[in-house]
């Protein structure tokens, strides 16, 4: 989706000290300062692309790398599995990588999930940096150092926190990104403006959507001033949930049953869901509910599966990892700007409500 993305002039990572914490970020020329300057500081330098990346992105970066050794991946989600390491591990292995190497990660959240993973372990840990390629992994996935892989078919069983050395923002890498998964990252974006800025939040749901270099730089902010504050996920952080329980269990649905969702498509419907939630339990307004639902139905619900076997909401979110013995912990919006994280929800009761929620839009589909 060409021209969604609207170039502004530079920004200074060190305007905001907030995000030296818990890894440096560089925007643009500064990200690719930073790639030139590598030099000698580590002993070698590996970098990971997946078959998309290494065709559309890697050659804008291959100029401004140090001398390194490229391996790729099959793209997508399918990839996120520990049998994809262990021919990685080896590779590394074989090229001599030891514990001063940096595994440069140039891909969507994939890429930079499980490459972070693979670095996490290997020699029980060596250092990596990560080039987003997505919207999704650049105002998500690549921030934060979570790193994750599915096991079969449940979402980010496995993994580690592992903090990249720096995570290096190039929005032009945007241009080549279909439009499809252009929308799947713009679903976070929604999140972090429901979050915590609520001063764009009338232009936003009003417009189509189109990704302004302010608005880029204030929804990455989001989230790393939530995993700064929080970088293991004890308080704060958790407010990056929002929308994410019912989203997960749509998702966990759907790759069990090979139906073709995204992530950032199943956190729409989770945002959705969850408003409902939280304005038929009083906690917010009837009004918000419904900006929600109009946002989603306008660029969303297309997104839903179309053949759906069964619809196992409860058995998808009692693998949720917020689980515990049958209470959810739901992130709730009071209003635009105003979570409350850690609020108990009956998993039976709420998996009947997405249920309800999810029927109710397919019969509209
Ligand atoms: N670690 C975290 O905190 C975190 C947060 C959010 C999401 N995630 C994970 O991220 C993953 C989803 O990330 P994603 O949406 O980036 O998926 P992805 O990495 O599979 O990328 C989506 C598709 O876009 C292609 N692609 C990537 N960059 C491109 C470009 N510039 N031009 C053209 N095509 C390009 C990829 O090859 C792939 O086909 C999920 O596994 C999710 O669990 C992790």
């Amino acid at each position: 989706m060409r021209n969604r993305y609207v170039s502004k002039p530079k920004l200074s990572t060190s305007a905001n000290p907030a995000w030296t914490e818990p890894h440096p970020l560089f925007f643009e020329g500064e990200a690719i300062s930073w790639l030139r300057g590598l030099g000698q500081n580590h002993s070698s330098y590996l970098v990971l692309t997946d078959s998309n990346t290494r065709r559309l992105c890697y050659p804008h970066l291959e100029p401004h790398l140090p001398p390194h050794y490229l391996m790729s991946i099959q793209q997508g989600e399918a990839s996120k599995q520990l049998q994809t390491c262990l021919p990685i591990w080896e590779e590394m292995n074989a090229k001599g990588a030891d514990r001063g190497s940096l595994l440069i990660c140039l891909g969507g959240g994939v890429v930079t999930d499980l490459g972070g993973f693979v670095a996490s372990v290997y020699k029980r840990g060596i250092a990596t940096a990560y080039i987003p390629t997505t919207l999704m992994a650049m105002v998500d996935a690549s921030l934060g150092g979570k790193t994750g892989l599915d096991l079969a078919a449940l979402k980010n069983q496995i993994g580690t926190f592992h903090q990249p050395e720096a995570v290096l923002v190039l929005p032009e890498l945007l241009d080549s990104l279909p439009s499809r998964e252009w929308m799947n990252g713009w679903a976070e974006v929604w999140k972090h403006v429901l979050l915590a800025l609520p001063e764009e939040w009338e232009s936003f749901k009003e417009e189509s959507p189109k990704l302004s270099y302010d608005l880029l730089r204030k929804a990455i902010g989001v989230k790393m001033a939530l995993v700064s504050e929080d970088p293991l996920e004890l308080g704060v952080r958790q407010r990056l949930n929002l929308g994410h329980t019912a989203g997960h269990a749509l998702e966990t649905m759907a790759l069990a049953t090979g139906q073709d969702l995204l992530h950032g498509e199943a956190v729409a419907f989770g945002l959705l869901a969850e408003s409902e939630w939280a304005y038929k339990n009083g906690l917010s307004e009837q009004g918000l509910h419904e900006d929600i639902k109009k946002y989603y139905q306008t660029h969303y619900q297309h997104s839903l599966p179309k053949a759906w076997v069964e619809e196992l909401f409860s058995r998808a979110l009692a693998q949720d990892k917020k689980n515990r013995q049958g209470q959810l912990r739901l992130c709730l919006l009071e209003e635009v700007g105003k979570p409350i994280e850690g609020i108990a929800a009956d998993l039976t009761v709420f998996a009947g409500h997405c249920r309800e929620v999810w029927e109710g839009l397919k019969s509209k589909s």
